[in-house]
């Protein structure tokens, strides 16, 4: 469980991207959770990510697959950050999300410092949000600041004094993330993991999505990157870190043996997008009890122990 600064503990949450801008998730999750199979409640959902102006990206809603790849065990995307832009958020999809009494923290994304900045004072209004989630790594992105350790350490620093929100911040093991966490606590209260640059998952073989730079995997075919750097970030900093790459149910008790105090559900809700709703349903009913409160043998008795 993580608990941030104005409260909100969470313990599962739906990664940028799995559940659309608004929560419902996309147009073929509808039935899912119509059918009461795909529960947005049970998640803090992370928004897809918003960019100061809007972006077209490399996603056409007319055919998705252009830009995303089903793997065997995980996915390949290069979206490319693609969404309408911050401004028609706050505008068109806020009012529902402050409506639907669901928890959300907003995804951002910036191409300098001062575009962080402002996207974040074009969030000011937006009463309720739990978190807001600093994407400092989309692996699709051209952008020369998310790469650079010390860029990274500034715009958090930058964000800490302008968003009344507690920060997350997502990084990828493409980063130097354990200088980046080191130099952020205080600053970010918990560190969420992106997906892994193509090259570096499968250095000897071409994308399939090569004509966008190769994209980036998730899912089970990611978890040897994205699981080693919870280990590393959970032994080597204070900061909470949300597990990712949950693929089967055991992921789940595994990331948490690793250390992770909270667990990102992305590419398994589009390859069985019924899933996290299952687990988090079958992990609350398996978990422990708190012990049952002994009513009648609390006070030693005066006849010595009783047993
Ligand atoms: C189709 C797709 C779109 C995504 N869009 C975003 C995004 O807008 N912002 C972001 O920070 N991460 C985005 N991600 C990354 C996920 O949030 C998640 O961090 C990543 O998939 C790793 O987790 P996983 O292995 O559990 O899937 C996207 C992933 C996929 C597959």
């Amino acid at each position: 469980m993580i608990k941030l600064s104005n409260g909100h503990s969470f313990e599962f949450m739906a990664a940028s991207g799995a559940l659309a801008f608004d929560g419902r998730g996309w147009l073929w999750d509808q039935p899912l959770r119509w059918a009461g199979l795909l529960r947005p409640g049970l998640f803090t959902i992370v928004t897809k990510s918003l960019t100061l102006k809007p972006r077209r990206g490399n996603l056409r809603w007319w055919n998705p697959f252009r830009c995303v790849r089903l793997l065997p065990e995980g996915a390949v995307n290069a979206v490319g950050l693609t969404n309408p832009g911050v401004d028609w958020w706050v505008k068109k999809v806020y009012p529902r999300v402050a409506r639907s009494g669901w928890n959300f923290a907003v995804s951002i994304a910036g191409e300098t410092l001062q575009e962080y900045v402002e996207i974040a004072i074009r969030l000011k209004g937006c009463e309720g949000l739990k978190a807001l989630e600093i994407n400092a790594s989309c692996p699709n992105s051209p952008g020369e600041l998310q790469w650079n350790t010390q860029s990274v350490i500034d715009t958090a620093k930058a964000l800490k004094k302008q968003s009344p929100w507690p920060l997350i911040l997502k990084l990828s093991c493409a980063h130097n993330y354990l200088t980046i966490a080191r130099k952020l606590e205080g600053v970010v209260e918990a560190i969420n993991i992106n997906s892994v640059p193509w090259p570096v998952a499968f250095p000897r073989q071409p994308s399939p999505l090569r004509k966008f730079g190769g994209g980036a995997v998730s899912g089970k075919a990611a978890q040897a990157f994205t699981w080693k750097m919870v280990r590393e970030l959970a032994a080597n900093t204070f900061i909470p870190v949300i597990g990712a790459s949950v693929w089967d149910y055991e992921d789940i008790e595994k990331l948490f043996d690793l250390g992770a105090g909270a667990v990102a559900f992305g590419s398994v809700f589009l390859r069985y997008p019924w899933r996290p709703t299952l687990y988090v349903k079958r992990f609350q009913k398996n978990r422990p009890r708190a012990e049952p409160r002994r009513l009648f043998h609390d006070r030693p008795s005066r006849h010595g122990p009783s047993f």
